[in-house]
């Protein structure tokens, strides 16, 4: 299952392995999108591994809500050639956002780059936990 979508900011030129891992995710993404549930890439950026994932399950996984999400609003354009019926594209923020119902989250090279002033999404614990624990 080759990714179906080009992307065209450069991104999968500037970090290594990205095209392997698009492409890997949307192979992958067959064995979890489950019918009826929510599919969410958090910085979707353009949108082009979501639109994959969708395009890889619709026959199949009937009633899946596919939901990208990014803080970036340059990538406005792309998202409106890539929105379907059943896929939308928020400017949202992964700090603050739900993941309710979810039977897939995808994140590629996203949450490095997130300062979690608020602490961790999964566990609550207080960013000075996290980091100490990590050490
Ligand atoms: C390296 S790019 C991600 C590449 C993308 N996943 C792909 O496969 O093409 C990092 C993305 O994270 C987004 N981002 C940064 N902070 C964010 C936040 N707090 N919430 C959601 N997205 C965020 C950026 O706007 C950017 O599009």
């Amino acid at each position: 299952m080759q990714i179906t979508q080009k992307n065209s900011t450069g991104t999968s030129a500037s970090i290594r392995g990205l095209d392997d891992l698009r492409t890997e995710v949307v192979k992958a993404s067959r064995y979890h999108v489950q019918s009826g549930t929510v599919v969410i890439d958090v910085g979707c950026s353009e949108g082009t591994v979501l639109r994959s994932v969708r395009d890889a399950n619709r026959a199949t996984r009937p009633g899946v809500r596919y939901l990208g999400i990014d803080v970036e609003p340059s990538f406005e354009s792309h998202w409106r050639e890539r929105a379907a019926d059943d896929l939308e594209f928020r400017f949202a923020d992964a700090r603050s956002h739900r993941f309710d119902d979810a039977s897939l989250v995808v994140s590629l090279f996203t949450f490095q780059f997130l300062p979690f002033a608020t602490g961790c999404l999964c566990c609550n614990a207080s960013t000075t936990g996290w980091s100490r624990a990590a050490r």
